[in-house]
């Protein structure tokens, strides 16, 4: 049987009344991109942060690789490997590319002033930090954008250096939130082969949000969970969620 990478039971979360997120259920196999998908304001990002741990769901549960982390911090979670994006790109717009993906990996050397007294071992630890981002570059296709400054890049190359960053802190569980938002039709689909090769050579598993229903059927992912005002109302594979009429009613509703 395939192990289950992220596993979420009876997740809620209210603000001041409003059930944002209502009950949601899903699990998500290892290796396996699965969408998430749903109108706007129908809770999708909000699943998002209760499952990261960065605002406390009200009730529910949530299993990474089997452990459950529910009211851990973020950085305990991030340190099972979940790691995510946000709906706003968050790149250090005055850095380089390569220097966006020198940051995130954790313990480093240059951080403490001790270290300062060892050159050798933080220049060791450096460059192999430059090897790795390196090697991230080239799988995302971008390694010749290694020097342009972030504010340089296109929405695309954007979505694909906060790709890299994720990938730099050895994330096992990419979460997505809507990585081809505001992205030129050409560079999405760019986007979605980066995250098969991804799957299919790291291993990985993702899990996509996206607000455009019919986009995401035509991506060929293997799951789909349907939310709406808060609710799951579909969980599948995309042909069965794309002939649900309880969809094309939301839609419509909408
Ligand atoms: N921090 C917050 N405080 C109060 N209300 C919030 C907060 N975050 C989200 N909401 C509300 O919860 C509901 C779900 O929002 P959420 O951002 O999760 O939706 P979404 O599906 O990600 O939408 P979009 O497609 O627009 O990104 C919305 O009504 C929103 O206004
Ligand atoms: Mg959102």
């Amino acid at each position: 049987m395939t192990e289950v990478a992220l596993s979420v039971r009876g997740l809620s979360k209210s603000f001041s009344g409003l059930k944002a997120v209502n009950n949601i259920h899903f699990d998500l196999k290892k290796n396996e991109i699965m969408g998430l998908i749903g109108p706007n304001g129908s809770g999708k990002s909000t699943t998002f942060n209760t499952i990261t741990g960065i605002i406390p769901a009200d009730s529910g549960s949530v299993k990474v690789f089997g452990e459950e982390v529910m009211g851990r911090p973020p950085h305990e979670i991030s340190s099972l490997g979940l790691s995510r994006t946000f709906q706003n790109t968050r790149l250090w717009r005055e850095l380089t590319v390569l220097e966006n993906l020198m940051i995130p990996p954790k313990n480093q050397f240059g951080t403490s002033v001790l270290n300062a007294l060892m050159p050798w071992k933080y220049k060791k630890q450096e460059g192999e930090l430059i090897e790795k981002a390196y090697t991230i570059l080239k799988l995302l296709e971008i390694e010749h954008m290694a020097e342009n400054y972030a504010s340089e890049l296109s929405g695309g190359q954007s979505k694909l250096v906060d790709i890299g960053r994720l990938l730099m802190s050895d994330a096992k569980i990419l979460m997505l939130d809507e990585p081809v938002a505001g992205v030129a039709g050409p560079l999405t689909e760019k986007i979605f082969q980066t995250l098969k090769k991804l799957r299919k050579e790291l291993g990985l598993t993702i899990l996509i949000i996206e607000h455009n229903m019919d986009f995401i059927l035509r991506k060929g992912i293997d799951h789909i969970v349907v939310m709406a005002n808060g609710e799951e109302i579909l969980n599948g594979p995309p042909d069965i969620v794309r002939q649900s009429l309880d969809v094309i009613d939301a839609y419509l509703g909408e």
